[in-house]
């Protein structure tokens, strides 16, 4: 085994948009595990849009990603040593290993997964993180009654994608919003939704709207928020009395510079009154105690092949800073991950 571990680490804040000089490759020994501790040998990583966030320095649910340190993120690999009781070489696990090749974990934030049903990567998408971010903001947030509405954005994404097929796994009409004519067809004729409102067609915000009217007849119950602006507030004009709005990301803002103005912010209040609906933003990290249950029912669906998911895959630790600055361009086509091994 080489003793020679490659990582990523944070080498500047961005300024808006994210650019590679934002990251530093390093070359550093393998960490030796510790008494209760494990060496894994990372075989995916996971990119997501909250890696922004933690790049920036203000205010937010979780601690700014430190300069010089390993940029976070969620990993599955394999056990190549052990000093836990819990844990055996072999063993496949999920954990926060960060952009790096090899990592130590203390044993207790780590989790044991079988991958013998659904694929290891699945770990790191429907069958993890942005699954159970999808079944909770569905579940818990949106709470469908039986024939209702419900609406996506960013609907061929990992988080997209699984809250579409569970609203139509419980008989409700289930309407995309992605970006161009390839990921809408994906998300009605692969993934089974009713209608995709392709927003890039629209070149105006009036256009917009009359395409999101047409694909929702009978106006909107729910709506589970990905990435805000004008599909935000085109949206929030369809929605029915009582509606609900689950607020999971506004990536259309992410890559802000400090101090410009929200593109996501609400243009028309009177919404509330008159539609009486409820918007909740939630963090899926505060909801453990959901978690087994909804991996549980996620990993049945999939292997039963009653859910599917697409995958973006860049090749190599090198090529992790350009498929995260693509995610936040929305140049990927499903769950973004980087294959080490
Ligand atoms: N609250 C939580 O706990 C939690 C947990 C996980 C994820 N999230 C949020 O969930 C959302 C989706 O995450 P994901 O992991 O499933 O990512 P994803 O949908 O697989 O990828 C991001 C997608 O966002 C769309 N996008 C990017 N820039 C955009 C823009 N300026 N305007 C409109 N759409 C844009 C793109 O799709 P199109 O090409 O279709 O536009 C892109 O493919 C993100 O906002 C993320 O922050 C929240």
């Amino acid at each position: 085994m080489t003793t020679r571990n490659r990582r990523i680490v944070l080498a500047s804040r961005p300024d808006g948009a994210v650019t590679p000089d934002n990251f530093r490759f390093e070359t550093v020994d393998v960490p030796e595990p510790a008494e209760g501790q494990v060496l894994v040998r990372v075989h995916y990583l996971s990119l997501d849009p909250y890696m922004r966030g933690r790049m920036n320095d203000g205010r937010s649910y979780a601690n700014p990603q430190a300069l010089d340190e390993t940029m976070v993120g969620g990993t599955v690999g394999e056990v190549i040593a052990s000093r836990d009781p819990g844990f055996a070489v072999g063993d496949k696990v999920v954990g926060n290993l960060g952009w790096q090749e090899y990592g130590v974990a203390d044993a207790k934030i780590l989790q044991k997964v079988d991958d013998s049903r659904v694929p290891l990567s699945a770990f790191l998408g429907p069958a993890g993180m942005p699954g159970v971010t999808a079944w909770y903001g569905y579940r818990k947030i949106i709470a469908p009654k039986a024939g209702e509405t419900v609406v996506v954005s960013a609907a061929s994404g990992a988080v997209g994608s699984v809250v579409g097929q569970l609203a139509k796994a419980d008989g409700m009409r289930a309407v995309g919003i992605a970006g161009g004519p390839e990921k809408c067809d994906y998300v009605v004729r692969e993934l089974g939704f009713d209608a995709c409102v392709d927003y890039k067609a629209a070149q105006t915000p009036k256009e917009l709207a009359r395409l999101i009217k047409e694909a929702t007849p009978d106006g909107v119950d729910g709506y589970f928020e990905n990435v805000g602006g004008d599909i935000l507030n085109t949206v929030l004009g369809r929605l029915n009395t009582f509606a609900r709005v689950a607020v999971c990301g506004l990536i259309s803002d992410y890559n802000n510079k400090p101090g410009e103005a929200a593109k996501s912010a609400i243009q028309n209040p009177v919404m509330f009154l008159v539609a009486r609906f409820r918007m909740e933003g939630f963090i899926v990290s505060d909801h453990l105690d959901i978690w087994p249950e909804a991996v549980r029912e996620l990993t049945g669906l999939l292997a039963e092949g009653r859910l599917k998911y697409r995958e973006s895959i860049a090749e190599g630790l090198d090529a992790t800073p350009e498929a995260f600055i693509g995610l936040l361009a929305g140049r990927n086509f499903g769950k973004q991950l980087v294959r080490l091994v």
